[in-house]
């Protein structure tokens, strides 16, 4: 399945790939924060959506991995999967210590779970790649120190350690997308586009508004 030249693999990776899509994603979340601190009330609607994203995912990832028929990438989802696993927990624990229940999922963060699921289930699984770059390549970009809001001390498992677990994360999924045919690129791209408007979309919805 890996047919490109190593060249090519090389300028893929180094032009950005989907580093320069999923950065557009954090600098996207960034300028709506407009250099503020998520207010407490946007920090834990945050980390209530959070919760279900992080659990569906989980879910597809080792579900999809049976069903690639590339070897080497399917590999990868069943290692990443494993590394995935039990995160959605953090997200409940920091509730927990803020002394918040977890919400029901909202309209933005259902459509979320229903294109993972879609994409899982559908005739091409491979394109999960597209959506984990978006999702990997988001929190090395965020500083967890100017985002988070006063106060908050302990209750910050699930954003410090995903900032620190995904700094390898997306070096990784960058080098599978990176290592795709060049028909199978251009579909991952497309999907990690149009997963980025429906991450965007959850991360409005769940923040809401500071003043609200
Ligand atoms: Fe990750």
């Amino acid at each position: 399945m890996h047919d490109i030249t190593e060249n090519e693999t090389r300028s893929r990776v180094f032009a950005g790939g989907t580093n320069a899509r999923a950065s557009g994603l954090a600098e996207r979340v960034m300028t709506v924060l407009n250099g503020n601190r998520l207010k407490r009330r946007q920090y834990v609607g945050l980390l209530g959506q959070l919760y279900h994203f992080s659990a569906a995912a989980q879910a597809h990832l080792r579900q999809v991995s049976d069903r690639i028929d590339d070897p080497a990438l399917s590999q990868w989802f069943v290692r990443h999967a494993r590394e995935e696993n039990g995160h959605h927990r953090w997200a409940e624990q920091d509730l927990m210590d803020l002394g918040e229940l977890i919400p029901p999922p909202l309209p933005a963060t259902r459509r979320l779970i229903e294109r993972i699921e879609e994409v899982a289930n559908g005739p091409k699984p491979y394109l999960v790649l597209g959506i984990s770059s978006v999702a990997e390549n988001l929190s090395p970009m965020l500083d967890p120190a100017a985002v988070l809001p006063g106060g908050v001390n302990g209750a910050a498992r699930y954003i410090t350690r995903h900032t620190l677990v995904d700094r390898r994360h997306s070096e990784e999924v960058n080098r599978q997308v990176a290592m795709l045919p060049a028909d199978r690129w251009v579909e991952v791209m497309e999907e990690a586009r149009r997963f980025e408007e429906l991450m965007f979309e959850f991360f409005l919805a769940a923040a809401g508004t500071p003043d609200d």
